[in-house]
């Protein structure tokens, strides 16, 4: 698909941007442009742009706005020491946009256009790419367009990236974090929507999350909808174990999203030789292992907070501690490795990288 480019009338001057990309936190700065492409039944996709970035008329019957039929994606953009630009397995967020919209009834948006748009607004935006640990954040997303308030799948979608410089997701860093076990609230359900990358599954776990903060933690960790025993996924990481023979575990596939950074650890983690089971892990059996100390290290991951060590873990039936609350080896030494391969220091055995510039 052609993307039709038409660069901003009104670029941000150099010093704004630079002021800007000086300490851009997480998620409250954005480029001057956004890549947008339309559907409807009768045109297919159509449309397809890069622009300015500017609001979207927004009908007060826009379907999304009542069914919350949406989508989206999270992925960064990286700039290398030799000022090139580097996409971390675009492919694997385009491949999951798909299966999300699969489960939303939404239409389906081929991988190519996906890449292709992500592609175009890096490449207008490149100045927005922060050096040394930062990265742009790309936001791709979808949502129900059409103006009709009966409960069914929309007829029209807007599909559209925009761009955020970002630093680290968590004030500390990389340094542990503390995280809170949500006993009250869970967040999927066999049959449900938890595997899928929906704007709803984010809004059900903002109560919990907000209770983890009111405990001082900076996430929530939910447990299995059934038994509210197995551990699944913190609000908006996957969660990784560190044993005392090296091997490692993390929850199974089902009700948890399929994270790339969790896939990626995956394979960093038996190419090292190590053991990776994926299997169920009950909160009381992490309790116990930390006591003993045949658990050393957890750690959490996604795209945003790439590996973050777990340090303290706290619920209503008591707290405790991770490797005396300190980062540990295992983490720090993924983290390197995985950061590494995304800024192009070092080969990238399984073809991850797609170099933008
Ligand atoms: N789990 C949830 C709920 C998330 O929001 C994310 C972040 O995208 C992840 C896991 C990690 O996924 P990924 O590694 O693909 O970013
Ligand atoms: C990501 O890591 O890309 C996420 O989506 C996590 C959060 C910002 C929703």
């Amino acid at each position: 698909m052609k993307f039709e480019i038409h660069p901003t009338a009104s670029p941000t001057s150099d010093k704004d941007r630079t002021a800007k990309l000086a300490d851009p936190g997480f998620g409250r700065v954005f480029t001057d442009h956004m890549a947008i492409v339309r559907y409807n039944q009768a045109k297919g996709w159509h449309d397809a742009r890069v622009e300015s970035r500017a609001n979207f008329p927004l009908d007060p019957a826009l379907a999304v706005l009542h069914y919350a039929q949406e989508i989206f994606e999270g992925l960064k953009a990286y700039k290398r020491d030799d000022g090139g630009v580097n996409l971390f397995r675009p492919d694997a967020n385009a491949r999951r946009f798909r299966s999300s919209a699969d489960r939303m009834a939404m239409a389906q948006l081929p991988e190519a256009v996906f890449i292709e748009a992500v592609e175009q607004l890096v490449r207008i935006d490149r100045a927005w790419i922060p050096g040394g640990e930062g990265s742009l954040y790309l936001r791709p997303f979808m949502i129900a367009s059409e103006v009709f308030l009966g409960v069914k799948p929309s007829a029209e979608y807007i599909f559209a990236v925009i761009a955020s410089p970002v630093g680290s997701y968590f004030k500390g860093g990389p340094a542990p974090v503390s995280i809170w076990v949500s006993e009250n609230y869970t967040r999927a359900a066999v049959g449900g929507t938890g595997a899928v990358k929906c704007g709803g599954n984010y809004a059900a776990s903002l109560r919990a999350q907000a209770e983890a903060i009111e405990h001082g933690c900076d996430q929530v960790v939910f447990l299995d909808a059934v038994e509210r025993r197995y551990v699944e996924e913190l609000g908006g990481m996957n969660i990784f174990f560190v044993f005392e023979d090296g091997s490692l575990s993390t929850p199974p596939l089902g009700t948890i999203l399929p994270g790339i950074t969790r896939d990626s650890i995956i394979q960093l983690a038996k190419d090292a030789g190590k053991q990776v089971r994926e299997e169920a892990y009950t909160i009381e059996q992490w309790r116990a292992d930390a006591a003993s100390g045949k658990l050393k290290e957890a750690f959490a991951c996604g795209t945003a907070a790439v590996i973050s060590p777990i340090g303290k873990v706290r619920s209503g039936s008591g707290d405790f501690l991770i490797n005396g609350g300190a980062a540990g080896p295992v983490a720090m030494g993924l983290r390197k490795q995985l950061v590494d391969i995304q800024y192009g220091r070092t080969n990238d055995p399984h073809d991850w990288i797609v170099k933008v510039f």
